[in-house]
C-alpha cells in the first residue's frame, strides 16, 4: 500500500509528528504551505489557499494528515484547501 503523510504546521509540533511517522513508515511526506502566511489574516479567515504540492496525492492509497486544532476545529483553511485539490 502506497502511503503519504501530509501536514500543515505553524509552530512545528505537527511537523515533528509527521516526520516521525513518515520515517517509521518509510513513506513520502508533503508539507502543506499557505500562499499567504499572515497569522492575523488566518484568524480573520482571509486566505489565498495553499502553494502547489510536490506530490500527486491521488497516486497514493493511504493519506495520513496532520494539522493543528484551532478554536476547537481540526479543519484549518490549509487543510480544507489541501483536501479540495488532492482528494477526489
Ligand atoms: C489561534 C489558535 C487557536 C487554537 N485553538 C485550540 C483549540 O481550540 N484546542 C486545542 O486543543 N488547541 C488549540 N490551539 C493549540 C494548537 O492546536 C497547538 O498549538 C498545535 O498543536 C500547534 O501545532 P503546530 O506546532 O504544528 O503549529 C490553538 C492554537 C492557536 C494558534
Amino acid at each position: 500500500m502506497k502511503t503519504i503523510v501530509a501536514y500543515y504546521s505553524r509552530k512545528g509540533s505537527n511537523k515533528y509528528l509527521a516526520e516521525k511517522i513518515s520515517k517509521s513508515l518509510s513513506c513520502e511526506i508533503e508539507e502543506i504551505k499557505p500562499r499567504l502566511d499572515v497569522f492575523i489574516l488566518f484568524l480573520m479567515n482571509i486566505h489565498l489557499g495553499i502553494k502547489p504540492l510536490k506530490h500527486n496525492i491521488q497516486e497514493y492509497d493511504r493519506l495520513i494528515l496532520f494539522g493543528p486544532i484551532w478554536m476547537g476545529k481540526f479543519i484549518h483553511h490549509c487543510i480544507v484547501s489541501f483536501i479540495s485539490i488532492s482528494v477526489k
